[in-house]
């Protein structure tokens, strides 16, 4: 994609129904499958099956959905998770041998080994969140109670959530009317026009994602619409699981040694479809000023997550603050790829002293 409008980043653009094609996929894990408008609403529903348990959920997380979960009467306590080796550990003694407990792969990094071997040894409820990697291998052979991915992290739709039991157990009942995703719709489809060339105010098509955003996230638990449904049905498309790996290898083989002693690229060695190229900076103000110099370029690179200052240990504070995601996803090309490995060379060379 390459225009006088070039940009990395930020809300999918519509794709030009790409995904109402007929093209190779990874049929989802599970038999029986509800395509729900968001990822967090899963949760919800299971919110009697919960019962008065509480919900223990990894310190290092996406905030809003936890308050928004809070917010639902679903009693919530943090387990602490770390970063060594390349990667977000689970520190299992901070977990409940009993109870209900969510996993996370985070950035698709992990493949649920540990989780795996917890679960059987252990008289849990586990809930697994595989968002950032919705068909790896890890999603693909669970054993856990449940398990969910928010798919608009991933796919180019407007919205949309898979949830399923992958141990067969009993699912909730779903619900029965669909999401009205003109908001969010209108706004993808502005994007698209702006990337090619149009005269479109950018801020046009933001104030409209911000209110589909809006809209989506404080919600009653409703399925997904069928233009969203439509495109997901089949399956996640082999070619973008492709392309990610591809990009992130494009993109790193492009960043000078220079780089490497700044920012720690987690370990994304064996994973076939990773998340972003998710960066590790040396501290939270180098973090701050590539951010920075990253959007000026157009470059535009999500947190994950920012947290709330008490509302988590320092230790997942000081992670966040740490931490940036540069996207490496199905948009984009290797000459996009390319181009953003040298604005982070120059970085490094010229505006960082
Ligand atoms: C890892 C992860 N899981 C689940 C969710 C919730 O997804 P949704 O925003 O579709 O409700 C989020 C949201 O940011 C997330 O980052």
């Amino acid at each position: 994609m390459e225009s006088d409008c070039w940009e990395v980043g930020s809300e999918f653009h519509d794709p030009e129904c790409e995904l109402e094609h007929d093209n190779e996929r990874v049929t989802w894990p599970g038999e029986l499958v509800y395509f729900l408008a968001s990822g967090r609403l899963p949760v919800l529903l299971l919110k009697d099956i919960i019962g008065d348990r509480v919900l223990h959920y990894p310190d290092f997380f996406c905030w809003d959905v936890i308050e928004y979960w809070q917010r639902q009467g679903i009693r919530t306590r943090p387990y602490r998770v770390y970063f060594s080796n390349g990667k977000i550990n689970v520190d299992y003694s901070s977990v409940p041998k009993r109870g209900v407990v969510l996993a996370v792969n985070y950035f698709g990094t992990d493949d649920g080994k540990e989780w795996m071997d917890y679960k059987s040894q252990h008289d849990i409820l586990l809930i697994e969140d595989h968002s950032h990697s919705p068909v790896s291998q890890w999603a693909c052979t669970s054993i856990a109670d449940y398990a969910f991915s928010s798919l608009r992290k991933t796919l180019p739709i407007s919205e949309g959530g898979a949830f399923w039991s992958p141990n067969g157990s009993i699912m909730p009942a779903a619900p029965t009317v669909h999401f009205e995703p003109t908001h969010k719709k209108k706004a993808m489809a502005l994007k698209q026009r702006y990337l090619k060339g149009e005269p479109i105010a950018k801020n046009n098509f933001l104030a409209l994602f911000a209110e589909g955003e809006q809209i989506l996230a404080e919600g009653e638990p409703l399925l997904a619409s069928s233009h969203s449904y439509n495109r997901v049905k089949k399956g996640f498309p082999i070619a973008y699981i492709d392309s990610r790996r591809k990009n992130l290898d494009v993109l790193c083989d492009n960043l000078n040694e220079r780089c490497h002693e700044y920012i720690e690229l987690l370990d994304f060695s064996s994973v076939h479809s990773p998340f972003g190229a998710v960066f590790k900076c040396l501290d939270s103000s180098l973090r701050t000023e590539l951010r920075a110099y990253l959007i000026a370029n157009n470059v535009y690179c999500a947190i994950h997550w920012p947290q709330k200052e008490g509302c988590v240990t320092r230790e997942s504070k000081v992670l966040s603050e740490c931490l940036i995601t540069v996207p490496i996803d199905q948009r984009y090309t290797k000459t996009d790829m390319c181009i953003v490995a040298q604005l982070i060379n120059r970085f490094f060379e010229n505006e960082r002293i």
